[in-house]
């Protein structure tokens, strides 16, 4: 606790002096965030998968996602509530820790079990994992001429890595159900009603099919 306490005011004199430059990967970022970890993991990987990943995201988009909580822009009323109490400069600090983060890698992803009326075998739901995932991964190199669906690499990059200057988010060893569950509200207006977000626009032409494909997929990206 005192070394705890020590570190976190030797940071902060450090923070005062340089600006940013100490807050990259540890400083006060980290120990702000000590009230996040709870969700979304010590360093950002959570180990709940409706809970999103935020290690090794890109700053921007940590830091338009915390605003948008924050004025409503983004609907949540469990982020919304703690985004509240973040000033401009701590959400900063918080965004440079996590951004500085490694996202760890997803075990291989299996369906979940439904009801007792599951008839199929281990090595059926095993195939058909792997077919959502090549179905994945086609939609998102390629799109959907028919429904209109943009390709997702346009923006997120070949390996889910997202582009930092657009604050186009880095996708890659997220959590499937989470991006399950936020694909599905952009596509019913539960994450914002801006008609002008791109993703409102792409996931609104999704099939729900279409929506577990792609996510699985990316779910598998390192
Ligand atoms: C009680 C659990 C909980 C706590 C504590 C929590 N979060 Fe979250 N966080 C969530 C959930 C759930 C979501 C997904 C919200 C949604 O879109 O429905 C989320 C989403 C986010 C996102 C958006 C991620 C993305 O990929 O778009 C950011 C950024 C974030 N949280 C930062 C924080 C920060 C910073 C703190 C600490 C100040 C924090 N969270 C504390 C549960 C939590
Ligand atoms: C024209 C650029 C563009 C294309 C094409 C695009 N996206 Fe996005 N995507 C974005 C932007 C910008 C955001 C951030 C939106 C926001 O701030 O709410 C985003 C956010 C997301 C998120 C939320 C990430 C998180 O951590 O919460 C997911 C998931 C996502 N996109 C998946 C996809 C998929 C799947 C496709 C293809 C079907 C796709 N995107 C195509 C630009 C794009």
């Amino acid at each position: 606790m005192l070394k705890t306490l020590l570190i976190a005011s030797i940071s902060l004199t450090l923070t005062t002096l340089t600006g940013n430059a100490f807050a990259q990967g540890g400083g006060s970022g980290k120990t702000k965030a000590a009230a996040c970890a709870g969700c979304h993991g010590e360093d950002g990987n959570s180990a709940m998968p409706g809970f999103p990943k935020l290690a090794g995201q890109h700053k921007g988009y940590l830091v338009k996602q915390l605003q948008a909580f924050k004025n409503g822009n983004r609907i949540s009323s469990m982020m919304g509530a703690l985004a509240a109490g973040l000033d401009d400069r701590s959400i900063d600090e918080i965004a440079d820790y996590y951004a500085a983060n490694r996202i760890t890698a997803n075990p291989a992803p299996a369906l979940p079990d439904s009801d007792d009326e599951d008839t199929r075998t281990e090595a059926q739901k095993k195939e058909e994992m792997a077919s959502l995932i090549a179905a994945g991964g086609n939609l998102y190199r390629n799109g959907d001429l028919a429904t209109a669906v943009s390709a997702c690499i346009a923006c997120h990059g070949p390996f889910g890595e997202g582009n930092r200057p657009g604050s186009f988010p880095s996708l890659h060893s997220q959590h499937a159900d989470y991006l399950i569950k936020t694909l599905t509200d952009f596509k019913n207006g539960n994450r914002t009603k801006s008609r002008e977000n791109m993703m409102y626009m792409i996931a609104s032409k999704m099939s729900d099919q279409e929506i577990k494909a792609v996510a699985y997929y990316i779910s598998t990206l390192k």
